[in-house]
């Protein structure tokens, strides 16, 4: 018989209990028992850690010091005690850790001489010595700055995107555009925020998780009195799923200038009703008069690049110069765009690589080679690069993502089945305004003559 009283059947109880609180509530188990014991050893070993990450600097204080001198009469050697200038290693201070869901945050003092850089160029060293998955500066004050350790990759692990409810009493002005995709890798919410960065480029391998992002971005913006115009050159086998909810969707090259020069027209128009109220966007204009903002979706930007013949020249050159329009005028216009490839770079062609310079946010997610990642990030951080080529194919959605502040991220979208997305779609379809309403809204009357390949005309 097994006596349940025993001290080794005791201790493994409790073992099997740990064990199990680890497994199904691991958020509690790492509040109370891990992270006590993680600020303790964090803070004994600061000094040795931030000597071998070069966080310390040399400063001269007066110390007391023994030095031995030779006595000359005698010859004995006498330990005497001095007070004297030293050089001694001193290490910024530590604030005391605060817990995160999946981590920790941490301030430190800036020493004399010491900028936040300085700790994002040792974030790797910081998460070897400290034992955990990364290390990421989160914050920054004079004299300052907040680094985030990531203790459990929260990316795993990502909820589905969902809809967003209108905001009680319906939605303003700063609500729109703001739509949550995903996770961070901090564990915040990613926002692919277009009132603050106002065009996006989503880059990566197929099977990387472009689509899925479009449709994460769809299902955030579906609910907003928003405007979503789809370019899909695949023949519109990407995005006319979402027609419902689309007010122009344009699949073959033709349908792209047009659609294109409408877009111009719309631009110009809004310039000139902001000109009218003396606004310098149409934020600035009141609700009444203020155009609905549009989010252009571009499904495979090669395609719009791509030249089969001579004849094509011409219109590529020109989708190119309209794009490049769009990208610098269409901030303070509300004209949003989404550019998603494969590819982004210099060789589909000129006008490729201004067009990527408007672009202030970048979206990478796995990629095949190395040029595409430095094309999509630009000159970032080479941390930044390692990061996207170590995307895991097993873990799709995954991508490195820039932020306002030139610092990235690792960000997850979460998962929207085409089918939810087009669920979305006709769910908020009666929120879809015709292209003629688009070009006319917020101007007092329609435009003239839009041209037609709009599908919701
Ligand atoms: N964030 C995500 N979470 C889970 N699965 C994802 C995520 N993003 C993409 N996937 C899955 O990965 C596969 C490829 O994604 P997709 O968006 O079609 O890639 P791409 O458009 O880059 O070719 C799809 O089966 C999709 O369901
Ligand atoms: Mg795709």
């Amino acid at each position: 018989m097994i006596d349940p009283h025993h001290p080794l059947i005791k201790i493994l109880l409790v073992l099997l209990a740990l064990l199990a609180w680890r497994r199904w509530a691991p958020v509690s188990y790492w509040y109370v028992l891990v992270f006590p014991r993680k600020v303790i050893s964090l803070r004994w070993t600061w000094r040795h850690v931030a000597s071998g990450c070069g966080l310390t600097k040399k400063r001269h204080r007066w110390w007391f010091t023994t030095v031995p001198g030779l006595v000359a009469s005698t010859g004995v050697v006498q330990v005497k005690r001095r007070f004297q200038r030293v050089a001694v290693d001193t290490k910024p201070w530590m604030g005391l850790p605060r817990p995160t869901r999946n981590g920790f945050r941490i301030t430190f003092h800036l020493l004399d001489g010491q900028i936040p850089d300085d700790y994002a160029k040792v974030c790797e060293r910081l998460a070897h010595a400290w034992r955990i998955e990364a290390v990421r500066v989160v914050g920054s004050r004079p004299g300052r700055v907040t680094l985030q350790g990531i203790t459990s990759d929260p990316l795993t692990h990502v909820a589905a995107a969902m809809p967003p409810a209108a905001p009680p009493g319906g939605w303003r002005a700063d609500d729109l555009l703001r739509p949550i995709v995903g996770v961070l890798e901090t564990g915040a919410a990613w926002r692919m925020d277009f009132r603050l960065i106002p065009h996006w480029m989503n880059a990566g391998a197929t099977q990387s998780g472009k689509s899925n992002l479009i449709n994460a971005l769809l299902v955030g913006l579906a609910p907003q009195p928003v405007a979503l115009v789809g370019f899909d050159l695949k023949g519109g086998m990407e995005l006319s799923a979402y027609q419902a909810r689309l007010s122009a969707l344009a699949t073959t090259r033709s349908e792209c200038l047009d659609l294109l020069s409408d877009l111009i027209a719309v631009m110009g128009a809004r310039m000139m009703a902001c000109r009218r109220h003396g606004a310098r966007d149409i934020w600035q204009l009141p609700d009444s008069a203020r155009p609905i903002p549009v989010v252009v979706l571009v499904d495979e930007l090669a395609e719009l690049f791509l030249t089969a013949d001579k004849a094509e020249k011409d219109q590529v050159t020109r989708t190119a110069t309209a794009l490049l329009r769009i990208a610098q005028l269409g901030r303070a216009l509300g004209i949003h765009l989404v550019l998603s490839g494969q590819r982004i770079g210099s060789d589909l062609g000129p006008g490729v690589t201004a067009l990527r310079a408007q672009i202030g946010s970048r979206v990478c997610h796995r990629v095949n080679d190395p040029e595409t990642a430095v094309m999509t990030l630009g000159d970032l951080d080479p941390d930044a690069l390692v990061a996207a080529r170590s995307i895991a194919p097993e873990l799709p959605g995954v991508a490195v993502v820039t932020g306002s502040d030139g610092r990235w991220s690792r960000a997850r979208s979460g998962y929207v089945s085409d089918y939810a997305a087009e669920q979305a779609a006709h769910t908020y379809a009666e929120l879809t305004l015709s292209w003629a309403q688009v070009a006319a809204s917020g101007l007092g009357h329609e435009l003239p003559n839009p041209s037609h390949h709009a599908l919701n005309p």
